[in-house]
């Protein structure tokens, strides 16, 4: 018995990184998987990859009619669903408000959120009454800088604190028959994470930042010294959306490989007392 048999898993944002490893691994345990994913060269790939194993459809989480079609496609092609994952996302360049150009504020709050925030209330809204037919469950991703500073700009780390609050309400509001729970990663490797179009930075992405450098700096700072790849965040995905978890509903869990359970950055990435040089008198 696998921990998603008899499950039918919609996985959005599955094009690429997390979502990608997440609807691989959510296959493994075996669910039937759907994906929705906005950009048409993912979605090939994802056909190249899958085949009918899976349903794929291109579409965006922030249109209603994209949703509703999909909703369709799945009671069509399964006639249920289990669990909603949602994994899309976008971030703002780490770019600091003081630097935000005052005019594009409102395209960029807008994008950022209506991509990170609202794409997953949508989804909730569409996918709810065909969850609560089979105690289904919801799993949104949230962030690090959800919780504290610099893990990227102010309208990423806001958009992220607004999708833990939305994890907290829907538990409540779906409580008892669905289960919502969120996932707040620090990192991911293969991450194709996009900047927003308000900024012309549509093009640029997390990965385009020198790959040794930041490896180096996340090994500096997390005790696990190890940057995940998203089958390795599947795990913990596929448990949240199955019926095993009989335990949460509500939580946003923070898998930041340690980072947190620091107060203060010593030099270097072990406890090892005072370094050399510092002691003095
Ligand atoms: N990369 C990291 O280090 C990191 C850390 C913490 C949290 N996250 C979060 O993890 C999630 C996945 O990010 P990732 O790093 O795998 O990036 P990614 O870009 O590889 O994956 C996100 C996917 O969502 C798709 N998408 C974007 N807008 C969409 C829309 N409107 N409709 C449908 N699909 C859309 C993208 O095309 C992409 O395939 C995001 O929510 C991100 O904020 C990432």
């Amino acid at each position: 018995m696998q921990l998603l048999d008899d499950h039918v898993v919609l996985i959005t944002g599955g094009g690429s990184g997390l979502g990608l490893g997440v609807a691989r691994q959510c296959l493994a345990e075996g669910a039937q998987v759907a994906i929705m994913e906005i950009a048409p060269d993912k979605v090939e790939h994802l056909v190249a990859e899958f085949g009918d194993r899976v349903l794929i459809r291109q579409g965006d989480v922030r249109s209603v009619t994209d949703l509703e079609a999909l909703r369709a496609a799945i009671v069509e092609r399964y006639g249920r669903l289990d669990a909603l994952i949602g994994c899309q996302g976008i971030f703002d360049g780490n770019l600091p408000l003081r630097e935000t150009p005052v005019d594009r504020i409102d395209s960029l709050f807008d994008e950022l959120f209506h991509v990170n925030v609202k794409g997953y209330i949508l989804s909730a809204r569409v996918f709810v009454d065909l969850l609560e037919e089979n105690d289904g469950a919801i799993v949104l991703t949230s962030s690090t800088a959800a919780y504290a500073a610099d893990g990227g700009g102010l309208f990423y780390s806001a958009s992220k604190g607004a999708v833990r609050s939305v994890v907290n309400q829907l538990a409540f509001e779906f409580a008892p028959r669905i289960r919502v729970n969120g996932v707040a990663p620090s990192g991911i490797a293969n991450s194709q994470l996009q900047g927003p179009a308000a900024l012309g930075l549509e093009k640029v992405k997390q990965s385009d930042i020198p790959k040794e450098d930041f490896l180096e700096q996340f090994r500096m700072l997390a005790p696990l010294q190890h940057l995940p790849t998203p089958e390795e965040y599947g795990w913990l995905y596929a448990f949240l959306a199955s019926r095993r978890n009989t335990l949460m509903t509500g939580q946003t869990i923070v898998a930041d490989q340690g980072l947190f359970n620091r107060a203060v950055i010593s030099f270097g990435s072990k406890a090892g007392g005072i370094p050399v040089g510092v002691v003095t008198g």
